[in-house]
């Protein structure tokens, strides 16, 4: 599949977290909190989270979304020797009142515009993703809301990737999974869906398997191809 083929798609399933929505925000409060461990504290707490949702797939003990990422977050405090809980009321908010990377909406309008059925597939709640819809004034675009709450499975586990196909009824060749994430983009493509790293951190090829993946490097990228 070359990218300027992806118009032919039905089906526009993406990502949330890192994708649509930002995973970190250093504000001058926080700043004043965590001085110059700030960046260490952000980045540890969303390396943690993932892993923690990979090892919780592992071990099938699943919690949400907002449990795992709010015991991730302690962790990286406690590394990080900082103890002020006003940290959690700065840092749990850009998952529980999600905000829009910029270029999201466009693409998100240009889509409908095209008539094409677009949904959210993520790891974070049902809460979450309502909350990030409403708020950021995405609801007029998003068809479908599919969140991992509902089978107790984290992606990249392939039962998820499967959800998306039964929820929205769409044969494997109608859809295509958008992703920043690389490991995300690796669970979709090996599991069979035809996939989009979305490269807008401008990040090095993981060493993971893939399948069918086209590269793009923005959501205003994307965005000029319909
Ligand atoms: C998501 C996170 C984990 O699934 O990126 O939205």
């Amino acid at each position: 599949m070359n990218i300027q083929d992806i118009s032919n798609k039905k089906f526009f399933i993406f990502d949330a977290f890192g994708t649509l929505f930002k995973t970190s925000e250093v504000k001058a409060e926080l700043t004043k909190i965590a001085g110059d461990k700030t960046d260490n504290l952000i980045n540890v707490w969303r390396n943690k989270q993932l892993q923690y949702t990979w090892l919780r797939n592992e071990m099938e003990q699943y919690q949400p979304f907002s449990v795992v990422t709010r015991e991730a977050l302690d962790y990286s405090m406690r590394l990080n020797g900082i103890t002020d809980k006003k940290v959690f009321d700065i840092l749990l908010p850009l998952y529980d009142t999600p905000q829009l990377i910029d270029g999201a909406k466009e693409l998100l309008k240009t889509l409908k515009d095209n008539g094409k059925t677009v949904a959210i597939l993520s790891n974070g709640t049902r809460s979450m993703l309502d909350n990030g819809v409403q708020l950021t004034g995405i609801q007029y675009y998003v068809d479908h809301i599919l969140s991992v709450d509902d089978i107790g499975i984290y992606k990249p586990r392939p039962a998820v990737y499967q959800m998306a196909l039964d929820k929205l009824g769409a044969t494997i060749d109608q859809l295509i999974f958008f992703s920043s994430n690389q490991w995300d983009v690796s669970g979709a493509s090996i599991f069979g869906l035809d996939a989009c790293w979305i490269n807008q951190y401008n990040e090095t090829k993981e060493g993971l398997p893939f399948g069918n993946v086209v590269e793009t490097e923005s959501l205003k990228e994307l965005t000029g191809y319909f």
